[in-house]
């Protein structure tokens, strides 16, 4: 255990910290011995680790590579969304730096319920059916935790966004996977499409103990966008086996032509059974602002409320305000091409081609996303050329990832750490870029991976 300790406080802290760290392990010892077991995590939470985030970014600080790895712009978002928080941070209204409605502002409901009431195609009431929570993580935290009994079955589509299994976990259920698989393409690079769900794989991972699906479309980080086929295949079987659906929808604006985002919630019959969740991070490229959303009807609402009142209670006033301002004004502009939901995909899709131009020049194989700002691509064809022995990690994506952070100084992501334990093979290939950064970042990142591989033999 001390071990464990002191090998998390070495990666999350900085050198001074962990000598201080590492001085009051050793004069304390006996006396923490008995303090950890007393106040070790409890029993239900085992199991968890470090999460991918928490590892990669210490490896940014520590090593300071251009960092591809984070999902986030390094750019300022619309001025105009700048300006919506200015306002809402600067209006002498007490009440707008003050606790608003615990389930969401006022303001906020009504524009997401007026927006996605267009969108699905049926009204939705902004009191009872939306929700406003911490980020798309709290509206995810809050459906899985208020809609999963001891022993429930939950099936979780690899790769997944990291947080799925161990809310999954917490709430007592059990995560039963099932991956994409890339189909064999032959003299053409493949793209997001050609990862698909085996159709009877998947069906029979459906049992009567199946509680909930976990969809996510777009996908991160493969960018696949679900066609109406597949989902509605999923949606079949959520009818047939009585099955919840929370559908992570965080990247709904971000799809690039001719590809078309589809609400689940809005195919035949699946409102009653569908929590969809968005963000406020993804929709304005405001990361840091974290407000998140769920819309669902009244009676799967509640569970959420339940856990959302009883553990955050209430969001940030003036963010919520912001946000809200910023769904207003798009609203009024929705389709049109100064719209930010428009004109997003059309500026990301441009940085998209280049990544893939750059990373197959450097010899590895990109799949192209069909939707959202990451990219998988297969790093294996560098393999032979690369001696990654320095690297003592399981997973050889971590191997990879790690050996370009520390000695190229150019970082991605694993792909494994989306994948469950026993499917983490399927995700070692590959490496996750993030493409929504500014032009010339992107012209740097090209002008390393050059360099590097006129240094290759
Ligand atoms: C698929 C997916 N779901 C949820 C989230 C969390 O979103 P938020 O930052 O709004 O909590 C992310 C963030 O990267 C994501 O990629």
């Amino acid at each position: 255990m001390l071990k464990t300790l002191s090998t998390y406080f070495y990666r999350t802290s900085s050198k001074l910290d962990r000598n201080l760290v590492l001085k009051r392990t050793i004069s304390t010892t006996p006396a923490m011995s008995t303090i950890e077991k007393t106040f070790d995590l409890p029993k239900r939470y085992k199991g968890t680790k470090e999460s991918v985030w928490t590892e990669y970014i210490q490896l940014a600080i520590d090593y300071k590579p251009l960092n591809l790895g984070q999902g986030f712009p390094d750019y300022p978002p619309p001025q105009y969304v700048m300006d919506a928080l200015a306002k809402a941070s600067t209006q002498s209204d007490y009440m707008l730096h003050q606790y608003t409605r615990g389930f969401g502002h006022p303001r906020l409901v009504s524009a997401i319920a007026k927006l996605y009431s267009k969108l699905i195609g049926r009204e939705i009431n902004e009191k009872s059916e939306v929700i406003t929570t911490i980020g798309a993580y709290e509206a995810l935290f809050s459906a899985i935790m208020g809609h999963t009994e001891v022993g429930d079955e939950v099936i979780i589509i690899e790769p997944f966004y990291d947080c799925y299994e161990p809310m999954v976990r917490y709430a007592g259920g059990i995560p039963r996977f099932i991956p994409l698989r890339l189909k064999n393409v032959e003299g053409r690079l493949p793209t997001s499409a050609d990862w698909v769900l085996d159709k009877d794989e998947l069906e029979g991972l459906f049992n009567e103990k199946t509680k909930s699906i976990i969809i996510n479309t777009p996908n991160n980080p493969l960018g696949k966008v679900f066609t109406e086929e597949e989902l509605t295949h999923i949606a079949n079987l959520c009818k047939k086996w009585n099955t919840l659906c929370i559908s992570d929808e965080v990247y709904e604006w971000i799809v690039y032509e001719p590809n078309k985002h589809i609400r689940i919630a809005s195919l035949p019959d699946m409102w009653e059974r569908t929590i969809t969740i968005g963000s406020a991070g993804k929709t304005f490229s405001v990361t840091g602002w974290k407000v998140g959303w769920a819309y669902c009807p009244a009676n799967l609402m509640r569970n959420l409320q339940m856990i959302h009142q009883n553990s955050v209670y209430t969001g940030v006033t003036p963010i919520q305000e912001a946000v809200a301002i910023g769904f207003e004004l798009e609203m009024e502009r929705l389709g049109s091409e100064e719209c930010f939901f428009v004109s997003l995909p059309k500026e990301l899709e441009s940085k998209r081609d280049y990544m893939a131009k750059f990373l197959l020049d450097v010899g590895m194989k990109p799949t192209i996303p069909e939707g959202g700002y990451f990219m998988l691509a297969d790093w294996t064809p560098l393999e032979s050329k690369v001696d990654l022995s320095s690297e003592k990690d399981k997973e050889k994506d971590y191997k990879f990832t790690k050996w370009m952070t520390k000695n190229i100084g150019f970082q991605g992501i694993p792909p494994s750490a989306f994948y469950n334990e026993s499917h983490k093979n399927l995700g070692e290939n590959f490496v996750r870029y993030c493409f929504i950064k500014k032009d010339e970042n992107l012209k740097q990142a090209a002008d390393i991976l050059q360099k590097w591989k006129l240094s290759l033999k």
